[in-house]
């Protein structure tokens, strides 16, 4: 795929603002925090979700089931049973029904979009999995959520989500949730390839401990090995993290 001069300008001013240091600090220094970002408002994601995200071509058809499922797969053969999952920007809540195995006991899912939650609501109790697995839906920034003080996630998961926050919080979020991590617990890291992402994996990889890991990219225009950089189809990287044992 050729990238269009948009895109490269676009691709080449996120690498300068999250492949140095000197250039994300200049982005911290410039970006006023008292004005959010589009994508950090309820409004914006709810007309994402209820329009061009509701009706998913077949890139975004396969490229959801990839997501969801390439996370199934780490979880389930790297991380301890899933029995008590916690997915943050949960999106239509696909992850619970592709998880859906026997052993799931407990899903909670997270959305900043109150559209979103309440179609999922609405629908969730039609999914065979409903039967077995308690459900339950939020709508809440992940930056703002506080579960139970009693919860334990066997996972928590943040599927596409993490790139919507800044570098520094999406460190900031993984540390305040480990309190509700389970013991042996992982956190399901899915994100597109971007200079932000990257910068992301970077700064998770220097505060928790990389589980395992999976790099994938859809080819609808021919074969070919090699990760590309496309913004219709990116790559995504997939990672499970442990939080590292708390000083004693
Ligand atoms: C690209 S979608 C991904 C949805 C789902 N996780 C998936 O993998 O299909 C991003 C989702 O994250 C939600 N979101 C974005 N920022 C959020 C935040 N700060 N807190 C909670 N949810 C957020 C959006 O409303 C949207 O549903």
């Amino acid at each position: 795929m050729i990238l269009s001069i948009q895109d490269r300008l676009r691709y080449w001013l996120r690498l300068a603002v999250y492949g140095s240091g000197a250039g994300s600090i200049a982005y911290r220094f410039l970006r006023r925090r008292d004005t959010p970002a589009i994508h950090e408002m309820a409004e914006y994601w709810n007309q994402e979700l209820s329009g061009r995200m509701s009706v998913p071509n077949i890139n975004g058809r396969i490229g959801n089931a990839i997501r969801d499922m390439t996370s199934v797969l780490l979880i389930q053969h790297c991380g301890p049973p899933p029995r008590t999952v916690l997915d943050l920007g949960c999106g239509f809540g696909d992850l619970a029904q592709a998880l859906g195995g026997e052993g799931l006991e407990r899903y909670v899912g997270v959305d900043l979009s109150d559209y979103v939650i309440d179609r999922v609501r609405r629908q969730c109790t039609s999914w065979p999995i409903a039967s077995r697995c308690e459900l339950s839906f939020h709508n809440a920034d992940l930056r703002e959520f506080v579960p139970e003080d009693r919860e334990r996630f066997d996972v928590i998961v943040y599927n596409e989500v993490l790139k919507y926050v800044s570098v520094d919080e999406a460190v900031e979020q993984l540390g305040r949730y480990r309190r509700w991590l389970a013991p042996d617990g992982v956190f399901c890291v899915n994100i597109t390839d971007d200079p932000k992402s990257r910068a992301i994996f970077r700064a998770l990889t220097k505060k928790f401990t990389w589980v395992y890991g999976v790099v994938y990219q859809q080819r609808p225009d021919g074969p070919g090995f090699r990760i590309t950089s496309d913004d219709a189809t990116p790559a995504y990287l997939v990672g499970l993290f442990r939080a590292p044992a708390a000083p004693a």
